[in-house]
């Protein structure tokens, strides 16, 4: 009769093998990643999966409990000593007797990181760059003069088939007393990030060293976004952001780098303002999550082109200006302690590759999150701040390009707006008979025509309006009829409503009549329309790159993408026609895409492969770029069509 068959979920890997094989052997041989620190010992307890019982007929198996061998006396202790949960075995132990339907539990979730929809959580298969390894060494022997730092390695290869090992040479000093304080038994480090890479032994630890953590990290411009994860659970235990201090260098990242041209110490002061961030990040988390800096044992960073320079100290001046030369665009390894974050001191960090001068590590982690590469529908993803970054393509071909939105969308160059914090005003309705507004404001959760807003609003104030209230309060101005399709302020409709307010030869609306005074001006409205008419120009050249005259689907990236209502985005043309269903804020992806790069290497190679397929467009070069963005100019758009709006 033919061997078991064994069935891995939910990655749904099957295979047969000989009666008496463990199931930790079984799902090594099929390329299931199940963790193992003390190498079937039984007494790490991370090799833990569960039997789903019951017919599969759909996979032609009957698993069953017996079908599994009962619990030894090894597995026994581990459960009286440390306690297995209901229904898991130590798949090191757990020996296949008869067909099986395993469950390797995925603790590997992924929330977006703006947690407003719970659906988005995403589980991934685990592969990290550094794994845990316990080993038994032999003790030394006068007979065989070899080193103890040779036997260690040995055991590496015997146990662990890591063959032909570097060392980090800071642990050369410190082997033999490891060795001697763990008696011989020791767990090893091992870095590896590559398949074809010589594993490196980073860090050893006396007997069974239980835990690794790795943090994965976006610079923003505006804010910095930690996560720390196990690296041997995959579990998520602390978040933590900060706004990025470079701030008071210069708001946007075109004053930063004129920052660096103008002062001979800029760069510094700005590399090292980044850093403390990261450093007090660290330290943030770790409380949080109770973990000792230095078992932080890997890292991964994204960040755009300037914040990745300065991040690695690394002039950005020839980024300001065409061709904007990146210092280096590929992937960047190296050890932790050399850009000034100390942790472990064999820490490793590794920083994605940037897809353009323009376009970086940190779109490239959001491609990787959201994955227009993986799929068949042309997918667009847009992260705007006061650089758009647009990607769009599918499995046969990604285009990149970005463009100069301006600040207008973060509230920078309107006359009342302000950064999202509390007391902006963030959504607005207007009637369009009585052209009466009606608005929310971050942090009070009444609408302000609700009761008991007035009173939450009062300890708050009402400040001004932040990116996504100006798209709602324009887009709501031109389905109202206040605003032309050329983005006119309507001064006729003065005499009909108060709201409508004459300054010399244009006109405003007055959304709030407090202190301060909110109105929409037509400067305001110019600001908007030159923004989106930057982005829809850049994407439309994408589109026309790709030969497409319409997106399947759209992601909306980073703070502001989140927050705008996919709906305004349309009626406001800032993106293409698109059905509303399948336009989404895909939350922090850049931040989603450090993550995996965390949790499993082949992300790694995934993205560098990817970004090295990407055609990149430069937006300036392209002499198309000024008649789309004319037409872009109008609401929502002089040539192009959004019948999906209609519905
Ligand atoms: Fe450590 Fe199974 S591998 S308990």
């Amino acid at each position: 009769t033919a061997d078991p068959l064994v069935l891995f979920m939910p990655s749904g890997k099957r295979g047969r093998f000989p009666l008496g094989t463990s199931v930790l052997d079984a799902a090594r041989q099929l390329g299931v990643y199940v963790e193992s620190v003390c190498g079937g010992r039984a007494t790490c307890g991370r090799c833990q999966v569960s039997v789903q019982e019951g017919h599969f007929a759909k996979h032609g198996i009957t698993s069953a409990d017996d079908h599994l061998s009962p619990v030894g006396p090894k597995e026994e202790r581990y459960d009286r000593v440390r306690g297995l949960p209901d229904g898991r075995r130590l798949s090191c132990s757990a020996q296949i007797l008869g067909d099986l339907v395993i469950d390797v539990p995925q603790d590997t979730v992924i929330n977006a990181q703006v947690v407003r929809k719970a659906a988005d959580a995403r589980v991934f298969d685990r592969n990290p760059a550094v794994r845990m390894c316990y080993v038994e060494v032999e003790e030394p022997d006068m007979e065989k003069p070899l080193g103890d730092l040779d036997r260690l390695l040995a055991a590496l290869a015997t146990e662990w088939q890591f063959e032909d090992v570097e060392v980090d040479f800071h642990l050369m000093p410190q082997v033999q007393s490891i060795l001697r304080k763990g008696e011989w038994k020791v767990t090893a480090a091992i870095h590896k990030d590559r398949d074809d890479d010589r594993p490196r032994l980073i860090a050893l630890y006396p007997g069974l060293k239980n835990e690794a953590y790795g943090i994965a990290c976006d610079i923003g411009s505006t804010t910095i976004a930690m996560h720390l994860s196990s690296l041997l659970s995959g579990r998520t235990v602390a978040s933590a952001g900060t706004s990025n201090p470079q701030i008071r260098f210069g708001e946007d990242l075109m004053s930063r780098v004129s920052y660096v041209m103008m002062n001979p110490d800029g760069r510094e002061a700005m590399t090292i303002a980044v850093r403390d961030a990261l450093n007090g990040l660290i330290d943030k988390v770790c409380e949080q999550g109770s973990v000792a800096r230095t078992d932080i044992l890997d890292s991964v960073f994204v960040g755009n082109p300037i914040m990745h320079h300065l991040f690695l100290g690394i002039d950005p001046t020839e980024l300001g200006g065409a061709p904007f030369a990146l210092a280096v665009s590929g992937a960047v390894k190296l050890k932790s302690q050399d850009i000034g974050l100390p942790m472990n001191e064999g820490t490793r960090t590794y920083v994605l590759p940037c897809i353009a001068g323009h376009v970086g590590a940190d779109a490239a982690a959001a491609t990787l999150s959201e994955g227009p590469h993986r799929q068949e529908e042309m997918m667009l993803m847009v992260d705007i701040g006061t650089n758009a970054e647009i990607v769009l393509g599918n499995a046969s071909r990604v285009v990149a390009a970005s463009s100069p939105t301006g600040p207008a969308f973060e509230g920078a160059e309107i006359s009342s707006g302000q950064r999202a914090a509390p007391g902006a005003i963030e959504r607005v309705r207007i009637d369009p008979l009585t052209l009466e507004p009606r608005f929310r404001i971050i942090g009070v959760e009444p609408w302000s025509d609700e009761p008991g807003f007035a009173e939450e609003a009062a300890s708050i104030g009402i400040t001004g309006i932040c990116g996504s209230g100006i798209i709602e309060v324009i887009a709501e101005m031109f389905l109202a009829g206040i605003i032309s399709e050329d983005g006119v302020v309507e001064g006729s409709l003065a005499e009909r409503s108060s709201r409508i307010l004459e300054n010399g030869r244009t006109f405003s609306y007055l959304l709030h009549d407090g202190s301060p005074r909110i109105t929409i001006t037509q400067n305001d409205v110019r600001a908007i329309q030159l923004a989106k008419a930057a982005l829809y120009a850049g994407v439309k050249l994408l589109m026309d790159k790709q030969g497409v005259n319409h997106v399947d689907r759209i992601g909306l990236a980073g703070a502001f993408g989140t927050f705008i209502d996919p709906k305004y985005a349309l009626v406001l043309g800032l993106v293409p026609d698109c059905d509303l269903a399948k336009v989404k804020a895909v939350g922090n992806a850049a931040g989603t895409g450090a993550r995996m790069c965390l949790l499993n290497r082949g992300y790694r190679r995934e993205i560098e492969e990817t970004v090295r397929r990407i055609d990149k467009i430069e937006t300036a070069l392209e002499p198309k770029f000024q008649e789309h963005f004319v037409a872009a100019m109008a609401l929502p758009n002089k040539v192009d069509s959004f019948p999906n709006l209609a519905q």
